[in-house]
């Protein structure tokens, strides 16, 4: 942790070590919040129009107004890149339902808490990228509503260190026979050269990174089917991909232990790989 760096805390920039709340802050007391991760490449965030929409959509899905348009959002973000020494950076946001006395019921009258950092972008290693990752599987036992994005994460937490006792790098989650998501990342298979994604319901978080890699597969012209996808059909994929703003796309080539998918990031993501890293390449540059 650096005690130095420079934060956003309700409209004020200021050191890490400065930064204080309230204990009453309903983010501390419920995880009554909404938060977004943005990747930022050479100081310019990443498909920042959609994860203000998804920041909207999940306020709106918890009752709380916004306190800031997307424009506002926007200049605040990049006054908050421009004070980090790093050009690649992920942007964390998080909104509360603000302080007030303990009481489930929502407050009256109350200003939302808004909390930025900005740290560098830790992405995954080349060896990672060249070898695959190693996941685990269960069965997802979260809430009905993970198309919201809240700070209330302890599922997602408790489902992540599953995956971190046995070295890997992310839990699969079934929910009646079906994929649903991992911990932090959505998760897509290939059968057959097409990629198949399970639907962005309720059961799901909505990834920007989901939608990019549609993007980048059809660019690339691997056909894209949105539909349910059964344990069996994943556990049998050709490929299984994890993504997520912090891990772009990645293969899994290890799954429970014994390896997946032949051992090695299949051909299918290693097109849609090239076609990410091409467009990412273009933004650091411009
Ligand atoms: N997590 N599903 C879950 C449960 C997630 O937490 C995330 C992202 C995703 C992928 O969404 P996106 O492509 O928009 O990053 C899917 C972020 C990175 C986090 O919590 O750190």
């Amino acid at each position: 942790m650096n005690a130095d760096q420079v934060v956003h805390l309700n409209g004020e920039l200021l050191p890490l070590a400065d930064a204080k709340i309230s204990v009453l802050d309903r983010g501390f007391i419920y995880g009554d919040g909404v938060y977004e991760v943005v990747p930022v490449y050479g100081r310019k965030p990443f498909r920042l129009r959609e994860h203000l929409a998804r920041l909207q959509r999940s306020l709106d899905g918890i009752r709380l107004a916004n306190p800031h348009g997307a424009d506002e959002w926007a200049r605040l973000i990049d006054a908050l890149v421009a004070r980090q020494p790093c050009d690649d950076q992920a942007v964390y946001l998080q909104v509360t339902r603000g302080v007030a006395k303990r009481d489930h019921a929502f407050p009256a009258g109350v200003t939302p808490t808004v909390f930025m950092m900005s740290n560098p972008l830790v992405l995954p290693t080349r060896e990672q990228v060249e070898r695959g990752v190693a996941v685990v599987t269960a069965e997802d036992n979260r809430w009905h509503r993970c198309d919201l994005k809240t700070t209330s994460l302890l599922g997602n937490v408790l489902m992540r260190q599953l995956a971190a006792d046995q070295g890997a790098a992310e839990t699969v989650m079934f929910r009646d026979g079906f994929l649903t998501e991992a911990s932090a990342s959505n998760v897509l298979v290939v059968r057959g050269g097409r990629v198949l994604a399970p639907p962005k319901d309720h059961l799901i978080l909505p990834g920007i990174t989901y939608d990019a890699t549609q993007e980048f597969a059809e660019r690339a012209g691997v056909p894209f089917e949105i539909r349910p996808v059964s344990r069996d059909e994943a556990l049998t994929a050709d490929e299984m991909w994890l993504s997520s703003s912090t891990k772009e796309v990645l293969a899994v080539t290890t799954l429970d232990g014994r390896p997946f998918a032949g051992g090695v990031p299949g051909p299918v993501f290693r097109r849609v790989h090239a076609e990410f890293q091409a467009v990412k390449r273009s933004l650091q540059a411009a």
